[in-house]
């Protein structure tokens, strides 16, 4: 049975110029533009958020950042805000992306104060954790998960308003074809809504979709999204092939109709 709703990401990275954006939009509306169930958000780069939110306004694809800068306003050079990503028409924003972390050096701390920034000018955040293969190797994983969660979530109060979404992304499985393992995947995902459950409640940690990232394709998707703690992927190279994501989205969708169905059926 489910008992939370699912969202499938689309986090393009720093790919499509505008003119590539407007078609995989485009493309995205055809095929998906009227699929409200799972919730589906796609992640363009910052310059062609506005122009994405032109082709996908009057459907039920949702549009969100990639990033977001820690304070309102101000003597920032080159950074975004929050209300900024709201006039583009961005209703979401990742924080806590692997990429940023390991490659842009982002700590814990920042990415604390990026989520309560969002989170208090009403976006809706996908936090996103996951341990390194090395960190795996040493039998870390949950205490890294932990770690990233408590850090990161500090001083949050149970969210009220804007939705917050956990993605479980092991560094290992980004861009590498090595997907998590249905198991290993699930195992992670029960960890975190566990670890949920002791920071808030049960019922916030059953309804706080968690989502899996890494190598997510059409082939593999369904078995992952199977498992009963995985709710929704955060997909990112295929994310930039419509039909694929197209198959990922319907793969959830699926798996939703069936519950609905053992649900009225039972
Ligand atoms: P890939 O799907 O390309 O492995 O990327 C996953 C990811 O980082 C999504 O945020």
């Amino acid at each position: 049975m489910s008992r939370r709703s699912a969202v499938i990401g689309g986090n393009w990275k720093m790919n499509t110029t505008l003119a590539e954006a407007t078609e995989l939009a485009a493309e995205l509306t055809t095929r998906i533009g009227s699929v409200g169930h799972p919730d589906v958000v796609i992640f363009p780069p910052f310059p062609n958020l506005h122009a994405v939110d032109t082709v996908i306004r009057d459907t039920r694809l949702q549009l969100g950042a990639q990033d977001v800068f820690w304070a309102e306003k101000g003597a920032y050079t080159g950074e975004v805000s929050a209300a900024m990503l709201k006039s583009v028409g961005a209703r979401w924003v990742i924080v806590g992306h692997s990429e940023r972390r390991h490659i842009i050096g982002e700590s814990d701390e920042v990415v604390n104060a990026k989520l309560r920034l969002a989170l208090s000018t009403g976006l809706d955040v996908v936090l996103a954790v996951g341990e390194t293969e090395s960190q795996r190797e040493a039998n870390e994983t949950q205490y890294v998960l932990a770690s990233q969660l408590g850090r990161s979530l500090d001083g949050v109060d149970k969210p009220a308003g804007a939705r917050l979404v956990i993605a479980y992304e092991p560094v290992w499985a980004i861009g590498t074809g090595r997907t998590a393992t249905p198991e290993q995947a699930q195992a992670a995902h029960a960890f975190i809504r566990a670890w949920l459950g002791d920071r808030w409640s049960y019922e916030v940690a059953a309804g706080t979709s968690i989502q899996y990232g890494g190598s997510v394709s059409a082939a593999n998707a369904f078995d992952l999204l199977a498992q009963p703690d995985i709710d929704g992927a955060l997909v990112g190279g295929a994310s930039l092939k419509a039909e694929e994501f197209a198959s990922i989205v319907m793969a959830q969708r699926e798996l939703l109709e069936n519950d609905r169905s053992d649900t009225i059926g039972s």
